[in-house]
Parts: structure tokens; C-alpha cells; sequence
């Protein structure tokens, strides 16, 4: 798995501590990245010592315990608690993963949780997603159509067409392919990465969408598409076992077809 280490200068700061209560029966120590824009103060490492027999058995629900019964200021995203809506992607022990399906006995020694790297952070684990959804958006997520469709009909397609689009809607946006990207993390002003390329060839792969052509045009860009250097950290960290690597290499095959 990708493995993320703070950098030697790195002005992350030792934190405060917070010690199990006496009775304890197992403790874990959790030690979670803070930074808060409202001090002037560098982002620091907290740790929380948790007794696991008294919490749940994955990160978000030590995080949730956290932020109900310790330290109410911890601030973080989570929505479904089922891998579903993607808000409560993190890094945990150096994996871009899910928080709420990451099982706490899965990791080793102290937990350590940081925010998605390379994005800006708003608030302790928070990211902020703005350039990500706004790269999302310039790809027009929805089905593009010419034709007039049929009065009283769904646009159909068959199973085997539908089976195509396998590995591709299952994605949840949570971005932690993209964060896990080195090209990313160097251009992510111009390269889309893979998070946002699955998706673009999730609509081309789509049979109902009359738009493919257009479609390849706007990814014809030496930056917006071609900054993939097939390094493969995006299948290897995401949480949904996606491939954005193969989806990135079949817009490139698109792209050679259409040319010969
Ligand atoms: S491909 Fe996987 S890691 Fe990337 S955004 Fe989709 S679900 Fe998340
Ligand atoms: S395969 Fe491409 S998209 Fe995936 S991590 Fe590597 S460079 Fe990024
Ligand atoms: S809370 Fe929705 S994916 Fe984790």
C-alpha cells in the first residue's frame, strides 16, 4: 500500500495528550492531526488514548467516541457509516482509506490519521474538495444526447452494454485515489487524476451517451489526461477495489483508435 510520511521539516507539532480513564480495559492510542484556521497556531498531533472494549470496531467510531465523550472540537466528515458517501476519506496509517470501513484492529501500534494529502485542509481532517468537485463538474457527469428520445420510453440498453459499466459506477468520489496520485499531488491544477478520469470514462463507456467524440476532444490536453504515468497507487488505495488506472488506459486506447 502507498505509505505517506510527514517530510523531515515538516512544522507538525506534538500535541496534548489525553489519557484512557483508570479502568481502561484496552487501550489504543489515536493520534490525529489538528490544525485550526481560527489560531495562529501550527497543526499539531493529538493523542487519544481509547478503550476499545468500550467502542466500536472501526476508525470512524473511535473518531465519533472522540468527538462525544473526549474532545468535542474534533472535526471531521461522515455521513452513511457504510462506504457509501465518501466523506469520511482520510489517511489512516499512511493508506488514503474510509474511515468507517477500516477496522481499528487492522492497524498497527498507534492509529495515525491525517487529512487526504495534498489538498488544502479547512479544518483538522476536513479537506477542501472545491477544485475536485469543480474538475468533476467540467467533465459533465450526465448523459449527453442528440437524438430525440422514443415518447414514453426510458433510454434502454442491453445487459451487456450495462456490464460495461461495471467498475466504473461503483465509484463514490471520495478522492482518495486522486490524493494518493504523485501526478496529482505535482499538477493537480491542470491533470484531472484518477478519480475524475474514471468518471469521465464511465459516461464514455456508457452506450446511451451520443457524445464520446466530444467527450474525447475536451481530454485531448498533454495535462488534463496524459500526466498518468501509471505509477498505480490509485487501484492500490481505493477503498471501493476500483481500478482508475485501466479506465485512464482505455481513454488513451480511444484516444490512438480514433487517430488511426
Ligand atoms: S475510484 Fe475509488 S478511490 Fe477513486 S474516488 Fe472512486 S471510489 Fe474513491
Ligand atoms: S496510475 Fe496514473 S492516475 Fe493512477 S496513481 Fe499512477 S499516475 Fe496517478
Ligand atoms: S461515512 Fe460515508 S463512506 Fe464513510
Amino acid at each position: 500500500m502507498a505509505e505517506f510520511t510527514l517530510p523531515k521539516n515538516s512544522k507538525v507539532q506534538k500535541g496534548k495528550k489525553y489519557p484512557a480513564k483508570a479502568d481502561a480495559k484496552n487501550v489504543r492510542t489515536f493520534r490525529i492531526y489538528r490544525w485550526d484556521p481560527d489560531d495562529s497556531a501550527n497543526p499539531r498531533m493529538d493523542e487519544y488514548e481509547i478503550d476499545l472494549a468500550a467502542c466500536g470496531p472501526m476508525v470512524l467510531d473511535a473518531l465519533i467516541k472522540i468527538k462525544n465523550e473526549v474532545d468535542s472540537t474534533l472535526t471531521f466528515r461522515r455521513s452513511c457509516r457504510e462506504g457509501i458517501c465518501g466523506s469520511c476519506a482520510m489517511n489512516i496509517d499512511g493508506t488514503n482509506t474510509l474511515a468507517c470501513t477500516k477496522a481499528i484492529g487492522e492497524c498497527k501500534g498507534d492509529v495515525k490519521i491525517h487529512p487526504l494529502p495534498s489538498m488544502p485542509v479547512v479544518k483538522d481532517l476536513v479537506p477542501d474538495m472545491t477544485h475536485f468537485y469543480a474538475q468533476y463538474a467540467s467533465i459533465k457527469p450526465w448523459i449527453r444526447t442528440q437524438s430525440t428520445p422514443l415518447p414514453d420510453q426510458e433510454r434502454l440498453q442491453s445487459k451487456e452494454d450495462r456490464s460495461k459499466l461495471d467498475g466504473l459506477y461503483e465509484c463514490i468520489l471520495c478522492a482518495c485515489c486522486s490524493t494518493a496520485c504523485p501526478s496529482y499531488w505535482w499538477n493537480s491544477d491542470r491533470y484531472l487524476g484518477p478519480a475524475i478520469l474514471l468518471q469521465a470514462y464511465r459516461w464514455i463507456a456508457d452506450s446511451r451517451d451520443e457524445d464520446t467524440g466530444a467527450r474525447l476532444d475536451d481530454l485531448e490536453d498533454p495535462f488534463k489526461l496524459y500526466r498518468c504515468h501509471t505509477i498505480m497507487n490509485c487501484a492500490r488505495t481505493c477503498p471501493k477495489g476500483l481500478n482508475p488506472a485501466k479506465a485512464i488506459a482505455e481513454i488513451k486506447q480511444l484516444m490512438v483508435a480514433r487517430q488511426s
